[in-house]
């Protein structure tokens, strides 16, 4: 059976580019594979650039509408999408697992991760307010208004194929605003699949768009054009460096959810067993593939040993496989240059002294699968303790007292996330403002929600996602100032 007749709603497989409510193709394609198996999955259309400056004249167009309709109205329309959603969440979750390669599991929860966006934001678009502000000088009446900043462009990653556009076009369209997604070039799928929903959910033809094709075309347009008043990037920090300077141009608002380099801080009072389901959460969630992952483990010199060996345990049990597999807790890596890299990192780190601390996996075939690995011996000396493993390669490192630990653990450019265990309160919030990160995980290894604010500081990024802070940067504050006399 075909990959499209797997699916319950064959309909939700679009092989073209959604713009202003239509499905839109183009003389060059660009094919998607499955990184499992590397077949060929389709084709999306390469956009010309006229064709993407079009989107976006569009999407301004139709903003002037949109922006016009009350929030419970917009509300109404997004709480359709969300439902579609969650409805079709099975094939959404099938569509990812084949151009992601994450286990089906994982993609079903990333779908509901997704979705939950779109209804925390079509309620939080009904609580945009302004202020009153208490005059300076008797006549005058003083107040701010929230309108909506624009044209949105976003350009999102493989790693996240729902949940990333959704976290960024969900606030977007709340606020009144109108967006041009550019989604990877190895998962369009999923984001075609979402504007489907989105044009069954009645949302209107040019407020949600999806462009695929060269991401330098794309991306020059979405950071340069002088109608997109925001741009919104999830990926690289060098990567993001350069889309923040080409967004200097037109002096763009800019979101930036940028690299990590999480620590992760287990004291002598954890709980050991707690540490552990932390560690194998942060660590191996979409096989090491997030931006909040852990990179290094530091683990105090009393309880090391035993932190490893159980760690080891749980490692050596997990299965790496297809993502269609019922037993898969690892997929395999997007491409096979991220293969390298990692393999590229851990023979730095062997050939510095680290140890490869557990038992050989067997891998299916296929270029893109790899062995979750731990290591331990590793010191400041190696290239895994500074760069993104973006892997399923745990790294540990022993530490001796809190200080120490501390200045270890920012001694990085990133700033996202990190996590700590501990069962000493005053500790806890010693820690938790000492550490230089833009979220910290206290004796969990999942933080990411809807409800509360994402992001980075240092190199990490620029604003926040989520939360009721994610749908300010998709507002204008106008301050008005009226003489009453
Ligand atoms: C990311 O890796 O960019 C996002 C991870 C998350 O939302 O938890």
């Amino acid at each position: 059976m075909s990959f499209e007749q797997q699916l319950q709603d064959t309909e939700l497989f679009k092989q073209a580019a959604f713009i202003n409510g239509s499905w839109v193709n183009s003389d060059e394609d660009i094919a998607v594979t499955n990184p499992a198996t590397g077949e060929k999955i389709g084709t999306v259309p390469k956009l010309s650039q006229a064709t993407v400056i079009g989107s976006i004249e569009m999407a301004e167009q139709a903003m002037e509408k949109w922006k016009s309709l009350t929030a419970k109205q917009r509300s109404k329309a997004l709480m359709k999408w969300f439902n579609l959603i969650e409805q079709h969440c099975d094939d959404l979750a099938y569509i990812m697992t084949c151009e992601q390669g994450k286990p089906l599991a994982e993609a079903l929860g990333e779908i509901h991760y997704a979705a939950s966006f779109i209804e925390w934001f079509a309620e939080e678009g009904k609580r945009i307010y302004g202020d009153v502000i208490p005059q300076t000088v008797a006549s005058n009446r003083l107040m701010t208004i929230k309108q909506p900043i624009g044209v949105c462009g976003a350009i999102t990653p493989w790693n996240f194929p729902a949940a990333m556009i959704t976290r960024k076009a969900a606030p977007a369209l709340a606020a009144g605003c109108s967006i041009v997604v550019k989604p990877a070039t190895e998962t369009p799928f999923t984001a075609l699949a979402l504007a489907e929903l989105s044009l069954r959910a009645g949302i209107p033809a040019g407020i949600f768009n999806v462009v695929t094709g060269d991401s330098r075309t794309i991306g020059h347009q979405l950071t340069t054009h002088p109608s997109i008043a925001k741009f919104s990037f999830t990926g690289s920090t060098p990567v993001g460096r350069t889309l923040l300077e080409q967004c200097a141009s037109t002096v763009k608002k800019t979101s930036m959810e940028l690299g990590g380099n999480a620590p992760f801080i287990v004291f002598e009072d954890a709980d050991l067993d707690d540490a552990v389901d932390g560690a194998m959460l942060a660590k191996f969630r979409n096989g090491g593939q997030t931006c909040v992952c852990v990179n290094r483990i530091y683990v105090h010199e009393s309880v090391h040993n035993k932190f490893a060996d159980k760690l080891i345990k749980r490692v050596n049990a997990l299965r790496v496989g297809h993502g269609l597999e019922s037993n898969t807790d690892i997929g395999p890596m997007i491409t096979t240059k991220a293969v390298d890299d990692i393999n590229s990192l851990v023979k730095d780190a062997l050939a510095k002294g680290a140890s490869l601390a557990n038992s050989q996996h067997s891998l299916p075939e296929g270029e893109r699968y790899i062995a979750p690995l731990v290591l331990t011996n590793v010191t400041d000396e190696m290239n895994i303790v500074h760069e993104e493993i973006f892997g399923p390669v745990a790294t540990l490192i022993k530490f001796s007292d809190e200080e120490e630990v501390l200045i270890k653990a920012n001694d990085t450019i990133f700033g996202l996330a990190s996590y700590v265990y501990t069962n000493d309160i005053n500790r806890i919030y010693r820690v938790c403002e000492k550490l230089e990160y833009g979220m910290v995980g206290v004796n969990t290894g999942l933080i990411s929600n809807e409800v509360a604010p994402f992001g980075g500081v240092k190199q990490s990024g620029l604003g926040k996602e989520g939360s009721k802070y994610g749908i300010e940067d998709y507002l204008e504050t106008k301050y008005i100032c009226i003489n009453t006399k």
